[in-house]
């Protein structure tokens, strides 16, 4: 069945994107008048025609600087094709931070592997000396999580991961292009894994990429990402390796998402040099703090500059302090408030907390190949990483500010913690 241009711009014309964007979709469907769902999908792309998933990873892997990347359909769908490709499974234990989403924990469990969590330290990322305490003789993997585009401690993190020889899989899910001491986030470990969904720094409404430099893992996760399909004659795989053919799931990216994420990725390091920019330029106008103190940042350069966190002393402090700003229209909030259930939490992750499975038998937590012992998971079991986040004021920094909006936004904090 053929689809009319028209409806899909009309679809395309609801879309919260810019008039540039906009133009750059409508000509690669105007550029084929007899549209039909072949053209939208990942292969079989007509002859004379651009692929436009594989243009992505192309460019995607040349900006990063990384072998390969894999386009796939969410930034969930990347972190377990990246577990799977690095063979991560039943009987594994994989670290992961208290504050992250939710999807981080979940891929693990997909891969039947059990989620260990860690605290987090005051840059809101997984603190490396709560890793090394949580290492087990079961332990496989560690999943730093760089959340709100602020990067992990990605030293400390490198010299754990050898120490103990562990994998290493980053979760880039919300720092789309940051990077730490003048290297990609994602690029670190053994895979790196990024989300192109609503809230992210490039948004093609879902989607995600994998990236790594192992061409093994590269076609593990091919191979997983594709029902194996990547070991078909008409697609990439070039030889097979021993161990390497197994089934999988349908993770395709499709064209029209890779065209978007094509023209974001583009301009992606213009659009975080203006958030860095302004997020420097309020910190000067700021200056000094005495009532609260700046969130320290393991690597200022590098952040995606999307927030500028603050930690008070005491809780209650945040919350006057996170009043006072929604009263003056800064854009401002906290991160963890007891009357709210917020999954990026660990502490509302109740499906864990209660082990829900979807199958009575459940696994992975009853795996007979998991000889280690699960996890007392409770709400409580990360003191520190509460006491952090009730403590924690987020500025969202907006690359649309000028000047005067960034010495508007820094008096108005000035007043209330001066
Ligand atoms: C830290 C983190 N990891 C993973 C994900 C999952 O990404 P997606 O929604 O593209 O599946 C998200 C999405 O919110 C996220 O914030």
């Amino acid at each position: 069945m053929k689809i009319e241009n028209e409806e899909l711009k009309e679809i395309i014309d609801l879309w919260d994107l810019k008039k540039e964007v906009k133009r750059k979709i409508y000509k690669l469907l105007d550029k084929n008048p007899s549209l039909s769902p072949t053209f939208l999908f990942r292969y079989y792309v007509p002859e004379g025609k651009k692929n436009k998933v594989s243009e992505l990873e192309k460019n995607f892997s040349k900006k990063f600087n990384v072998k390969y990347a894999l386009a796939v359909n969410s930034g969930t769908s990347a972190l377990i094709s990246a577990l799977i490709a690095c063979g991560i499974g039943p009987g594994d234990e994989v670290i992961i931070p208290g504050y992250t989403f939710f999807a981080s924990c979940s891929a693990v469990l997909v891969a039947k592997a059990i989620p260990v969590i860690a605290e987090i330290d005051e840059s809101l990322t997984i603190d490396p000396i709560d890793i090394e305490k949580k290492i087990t003789k079961y332990t496989k993997c560690i999943m730093p999580v760089h959340m709100r585009g602020l990067p992990s401690n990605m030293d400390k993190i490198m010299e754990i991961a050898k120490k103990y020889n562990l994998k290493l899989i980053e979760d880039c899910a919300q720092a789309d292009g940051g990077s730490y001491k003048g290297k990609r986030l994602g690029t670190f470990g053994d895979a790196g894994c990024f989300s192109f969904d609503y809230f992210k720094i490039i948004n093609t409404g879902e989607g995600g990429m994998f990236v790594t430099n192992d061409e093994k893992v590269y076609i593990r996760a091919q191979s997983w990402h594709d029902t194996a399909a990547c070991w078909r004659p008409d697609r990439y795989a070039r030889e097979r390796m021993p161990g390497e053919l197994f089934y999988g799931e349908n993770y395709r990216m499709n064209q029209i998402s890779a065209a978007i994420a094509l023209s974001q990725l583009e301009k992606l390091d213009r659009y975080l040099n203006k958030l860095r920019k302004n997020k420097k330029r309020l910190i000067e106008y700021i200056g000094e703090v005495k009532e609260v103190k700046y969130a320290p940042v393991n690597d200022q350069e590098g952040d995606c500059a999307t927030s500028l966190v603050f930690l008070t002393e005491k809780g209650e402090q945040a919350k006057k302090f996170i009043e006072q700003l929604k009263k003056e229209k800064v854009p401002a909030g906290g991160i963890y408030d007891k009357d709210i259930r917020d999954w990026h939490i660990y502490k509302y992750w109740e499906h864990i907390i209660e082990k829900k499975t979807p199958t009575k038998e459940g696994c992975p937590f009853t795996c007979t190949y998991y000889k280690g012992k699960i996890p007392d998971y409770s709400e409580d079991m990360c003191p520190k990483t509460l006491d952090i986040l009730s403590r924690t004021v987020i500025v969202n920094i907006s690359e649309a500010w000028d000047e005067k909006d960034i010495k508007e936004i820094a008096e108005k904090i000035k007043k209330y913690i001066n």
